[in-house]
C-alpha cells in the first residue's frame, strides 16, 4: 500500500517536472529554463502587487486569475521579448512596473500585438555595458567604417541618423567628450561633413574646432551670431538648389541628392543665452529666428543644430527649439526636473548609477522612450587623430559670405 503511494508520488512529481521543463523551455538549455522560471515568477508577483488580475471562484475559493506570460530570451540573455496577455481588466498595464519587477531589465519598446491579444515588451539587461573602448585611432576608424555615411554609432547597440540634437548633463558628465567621438566619426566618413563650432566658454572644443575648420570656429558672442547667420545663408542657398531636385523625388532629402551635411555644434549654449539676454530685443529675436529656421527646415536640407547645455529649462532654451530637436541625450545622474524638461512628464528613466559618458536618450524610430546609452572611451590622442584626418580631408567647402551681406545683418 505504502509502496503504491510512493510510486504514485514519484509519477506525479515526474509529471510536474516535465511540465516545468516544458513551460520553461528546457529544450533551450537548463540555464535558459532557470532564467525563464525566475523571471516569470517575478512578473507574476508584480501582477499580484499591482492587483492586475481577474478574480475567479474555484470550488468556492476566490483565486487570482493572472494574465498569461510568454518570455523569449535572445541567445546571450541580454535581451528578451515579453508577452503579457491582454486580459479584460479596468486597469492600465502601465500600473505594473515591469522594469522594477525585472531588476536588471529595462523596457525598451512596448506595444500591443497585431491581434491585440498580447502586450509586447522588448526588454534588455542594463547591467551589460554597451560602451566601446578604443585603444587606438585605427580600431576606432575600423568601427566607424562599418556605419553608413549619414549615421553615427553611440555604443554597441545604438546607431543614429543625423538629426537636430540636444545634449544635456551636469558639468563633468561627459557631454563635450561625447562630441569628440561623434566629430571624429564625421571626419572619417566618405562624405564631407561641414562642421561649425560655437564654444562660448572657449574650452577644448574650440581647440579641436580650430584644427578642423578655423574659419567656422567661434567663441565670442558676436562671432557666434555671425556664424549662425552664415550657417543660415548656406541653408537658404541649399534650399534653392534642392528645390529643382525635389521635382524628381518629392520626399527626397539632402542625402538622396548627394549633398553634404552641415552641422552646427553649440557647446555651453546657456552661457551664450545669458549674454544674449543682456542685448537689445531686436537682436535677441533675430538670433532666435536663425535658430528656429534651422531646427524647422534643416532636416530635409541637411543642416543640423546640436545644442549642448547643462539644463534645458525653458528660460535657457525656448520650448519651440527644444521640441524641434528630435534627438535628446541626458548624460549622468540628472535631477528629475532635467529628465522632465527633456523627455516630458511621467516618463520612466531606467534606475542606474550612470558612469562617465553614460545616460539616456530618445530618438525617432529607434528610441521613443528613454533608453540607455554610453558614449565611447577614446584611449588615444584625439588631437593627433584629428591632425592626421585633416591631411586627407582638405578645406571646408562652405563659401564665406561677402562683407556686404554680412553688414546687412548687423
Ligand atoms: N565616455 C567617456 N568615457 C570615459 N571617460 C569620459 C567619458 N566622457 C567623459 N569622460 C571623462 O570625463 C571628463 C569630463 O567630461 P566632459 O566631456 O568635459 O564633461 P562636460 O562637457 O559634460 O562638462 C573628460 O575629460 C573625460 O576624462
Ligand atoms: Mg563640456
Amino acid at each position: 500500500m505504502n509502496l503504491l503511494l510512493i510510486g504514485f508520488m514519484i509519477v506525479v512529481s515526474l509529471i510536474q517536472t516535465i511540465i516545468w521543463l516544458f513551460r520553461n523551455k528546457a529544450h533551450m538549455g537548463i540555464k535558459y529554463a532557470i532564467y525563464h522560471y525566475l523571471t516569470v515568477i517575478k512578473i507574476r508577483k508584480a501582477f499580484l502587487d499591482a492587483n492586475y488580475y481577474n478574480k475567479r471562484f474555484y470550488f468556492n475559493n476566490e483565486i487570482a486569475d493572472l494574465p498569461k506570460v510568454k518570455l523569449e530570451f535572445s541567445n546571450s540573455f541580454s535581451k528578451a521579448t515579453l508577452f503579457i496577455e491582454n486580459i479584460n481588466i479596468n486597469k492600465a498595464i502601465g500600473d505594473i512596473n515591469i522594469s522594477f519587477a525585472l531588476s536588471n531589465f529595462v523596457v525598451d519598446v512596448a506595444y500591443l500585438s497585431n491581434d491585440e491579444n498580447f502586450h509586447v515588451f522588448e526588454i534588455y539587461d542594463s547591467n551589460i555595458d554597451q560602451q566601446y573602448k578604443f585603444d587606438s585611432f585605427t580600431s576606432f576608424k575600423k568601427q566607424s567604417d562599418q556605419i553608413g555615411n549619414y549615421s553615427l554609432f553611440i555604443d554597441k547597440s545604438i546607431e543614429i541618423s543625423l538629426y537636430g540634437t540636444l545634449l544635456v548633463g551636469q558639468t563633468g558628465s561627459g557631454k563635450t567628450y561625447a562630441l569628440y567621438s561623434l566629430i571624429l566619426q564625421m571626419l572619417t566618413k566618405k562624405v564631407h561633413y561641414n562642421l561649425y563650432f560655437a564654444d562660448p566658454k572657449n574650452s577644448s572644443l574650440a581647440v579641436l574646432g580650430d584644427k578642423i575648420s578655423k574659419e567656422n570656429t567661434v567663441t565670442e558672442i558676436e562671432g557666434i551670431i555671425e556664424l549662425l547667420w552664415r550657417f543660415n545663408q548656406s541653408m537658404i542657398e541649399r534650399k534653392e538648389s534642392i528645390k529643382e531636385k525635389l521635382n524628381t523625388k518629392l520626399e527626397g532629402t539632402y542625402a538622396d541628392f548627394g549633398y553634404e551635411p552641415h552641422i552646427f555644434i553649440f557647446d555651453e549654449f546657456a552661457s551664450f543665452q545669458t549674454v544674449l539676454q543682456t542685448m537689445e530685443k531686436k537682436k535677441r529675436d533675430e538670433v532666435m529666428k536663425l535658430l528656429s529656421q534651422v531646427v524647422l527646415q534643416g532636416r530635409q536640407l541637411g543642416f543640423f543644430l546640436w545644442i549642448v547645455m547643462q539644463k534645458s529649462d525653458a528660460s535657457l532654451l525656448p520650448t519651440n527649439l527644444r521640441e524641434n530637436l528630435p534627438v535628446k541625450f541626458v548624460l549622468g545622474n540628472a535631477e528629475s526636473q532635467t529628465y522632465t524638461t527633456a523627455f516630458g512628464n511621467g516618463v520612466d528613466i531606467p534606475e542606474k548609477n550612470f558612469k562617465l559618458g553614460q545616460g539616456v536618450f530618445t530618438c525617432p524610430i529607434i528610441a521613443k522612450r528613454p533608453r540607455l546609452c554610453h558614449f565611447s572611451y577614446l584611449n588615444f590622442d584625439i588631437l593627433k587623430a584629428v591632425n592626421h584626418l585633416n591631411k586627407g580631408r582638405g578645406f571646408c567647402k562652405n563659401p564665406r559670405p561677402t562683407k556686404q551681406e554680412n553688414h546687412s545683418f548687423h
